[in-house]
């Protein structure tokens, strides 16, 4: 096994309840022990690759979602751990001056986690643009942006708060992230890249 689950150390959200994480923590695993498993077949089937090219093609094309499964729920956990504070520091001015204000910016990334369909509200930083794109990325992986730094990602699947919230509460649900969010993590995230 390549990939273990992450273990998060959360503070003490407000919003969401420890069920809601729970459910979730365990969704998450299922994707990390699935990329493992696509890894573990590739190899299987391989040993004969054109007896097995259809379901070699199959595995292979189910990466992406597995992956970015994997790999955005690792940057959505990441967010809550520690105490919740504001973003600050180079961040918050680098979005002040692209939006105008943080408060502009933060108005158009919850219309963004707001619009319909299950995936993700995501903030990116183009190292090439030196700009910042907010995007919307369909279930886990349509809509990924090659090249492209995630600094902020919100998981705005229905099963991220379907314990806690209806869907009708979904901007509930998304003032609850950011009222746990820990800034300093997701500026970290910028200033790296
Ligand atoms: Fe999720």
């Amino acid at each position: 096994m390549i990939y273990t689950p992450k273990q998060f150390a959360f503070g003490t959200l407000q919003g969401i309840s420890q069920k809601q994480l729970d459910v979730h923590i365990k969704l998450y695993e299922g994707y990390v022990k699935f990329i493992n498993v696509i890894e573990e077949q590739q190899k299987e089937l391989l040993k004969d690759s054109e007896k097995n090219a259809y379901a070699l093609a199959e595995v292979t094309r189910r990466i992406g979602f597995e992956w970015n499964g994997m790999r955005m729920h690792e940057h959505y956990f990441a967010q809550w751990e520690g105490a919740a504070s504001p973003i600050a520091g180079p961040l918050a001015d680098a979005l002040a001056a692209q939006y105008g204000s943080i408060e502009a910016w933060h108005a158009r990334f919850k219309g963004v986690a707001m619009m319909r369909g299950i995936g993700w509200a995501i903030l990116s930083w183009d190292p090439v643009g030196k700009q910042f794109v907010n995007h919307f990325v369909a279930d886990h992986e349509l809509g990924q942006l090659n090249g492209l730094t995630t600094v902020l990602a919100l998981d705005m699947w229905e099963h991220a708060f379907m314990v806690d919230y209806v869907p009708a509460e979904k901007a509930q649900y998304v003032d609850a992230f950011f009222a746990n969010l820990n800034g300093s993590v997701v500026a970290q995230r910028f200033t790296a890249a």
